[in-house]
């Protein structure tokens, strides 16, 4: 293998320039050239391609975003495009396609490996933790510290002026986002997809914290809770409390920048290794993942099937921790 191609796409992570930087070194060091795709499956669509060296990786490891840039493209979804797509790779005469995305993107590239017969090899890369085969996803851990400070810093305000908040965090339909930070963070309750919590649990729940003296209440609600957005749930809840003052923030994009953890741009060095390293050895549609420590290889098919990695341990343990909440 001689020239292969990396592309980013879908909702970029922090962590994506490091996974870059390590794959275009262990290039260097396996005589292999790699090239970046712009703006993902829709740069392959347009022939959208640059050669990478040593200064387009200068100082991009601790940068958040993208420098390959990203998209969510409609486009790649279509046959007619994907053919588009494979015949620029055959020009340029690119053996293999390492992608840096989420499910979505997973999606995509393993139809695409196996109807144009091209390896492609992919690295999770989600602050939505959520592809299965890997414990943790690039991305995750910048995205769950980001929450945690903002937490930290809406408590000071809350306990400032005795008032609830209800703090919205991503994660699209899983809640690991939430949980984390929540549990880190101390909120009094933490609502999400995987577990089901009632508004009058909540409020129940809410109102044994408040008899307790508590003189801040802060409810960390994931975007795809069952139960509503932040903005829904607060209103069910006011009135329940209708002398309490309540405020919301709903962290969004800002849980998707910033400089990646020294835990995100370690994970992105290993994988971006790895996935050089498993392109050469003739893996294809498949993604590598760190499961206890050790690299693993899953089918990309199998990896975006969403799995929760909430097992029945980690639902008992936030379950009692809800229940005799010691922090
Ligand atoms: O998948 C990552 C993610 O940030 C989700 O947590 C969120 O639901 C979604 O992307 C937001 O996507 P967009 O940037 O397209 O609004």
């Amino acid at each position: 293998m001689k020239k292969i191609a990396i592309l980013t796409s879908g909702g970029d992570a922090p962590g994506m320039n490091a996974a870059i930087s390590s794959i275009v070194h262990s290039g260097f060091n396996l005589d292999i050239q790699v090239i970046g795709v712009l703006k993902g499956f829709e740069g392959l669509i347009d022939g959208h391609f640059l050669e990478l060296n040593y200064d387009s990786i200068k100082n991009i490891i601790q940068r958040g975003g993208t420098i390959l840039k990203t998209s969510r493209s409609k486009r790649f979804l279509r046959k007619s495009y994907r053919k588009v797509a494979f015949d620029h790779l055959k020009s340029k005469k690119i053996e293999g396609l390492i992608v840096i995305g989420g499910d979505g993107t997973f999606k995509g590239a393993s139809v695409f490996s196996k109807e144009f017969q091209i390896p492609v090899v992919g690295i999770p890369c989600t602050i939505d933790n959520d592809l299965a085969g890997t414990d943790f996803c690039i991305g995750f851990d910048t995205a769950i510290n980001t929450a945690m400070d903002a937490i930290d810093r809406i408590r000071d305000t809350a306990e400032s002026h005795n008032r609830m908040f209800f703090v919205e965090v991503m994660g699209r339909d899983s809640g690991m986002i939430a949980m984390l930070s929540g549990i880190a963070g101390a909120a009094e309750v933490i609502l999400m997809p995987e577990t089901k919590m009632s508004i009058e649990e909540v409020v129940i729940e809410l109102k044994k914290q408040f008899k307790n003296n508590t003189t801040s209440l802060i409810v960390v609600v994931a975007e795809g809770d069952e139960e509503g957005d932040a903005h829904f749930i607060s209103r069910k809840v006011k009135t329940h409390f209708p002398d309490l003052d309540i405020r919301i923030t709903v962290l969004g994009h800002i849980q998707r920048g910033g400089k990646p953890t020294c835990m995100d741009r370690f994970l992105s060095i290993r994988l971006g290794v790895a996935a050089l390293n498993a392109l050469k050895n003739g893996y294809s549609s498949d993604m590598v993942g760190i499961v206890n420590n050790k690299v693993v290889y899953l089918s990309l098919e199998r990896a975006f099937k969403k799995q929760s990695k909430l097992n029945q341990e980690m639902f008992q343990f936030f379950e009692s921790f809800r229940l005799n909440r010691t922090i």
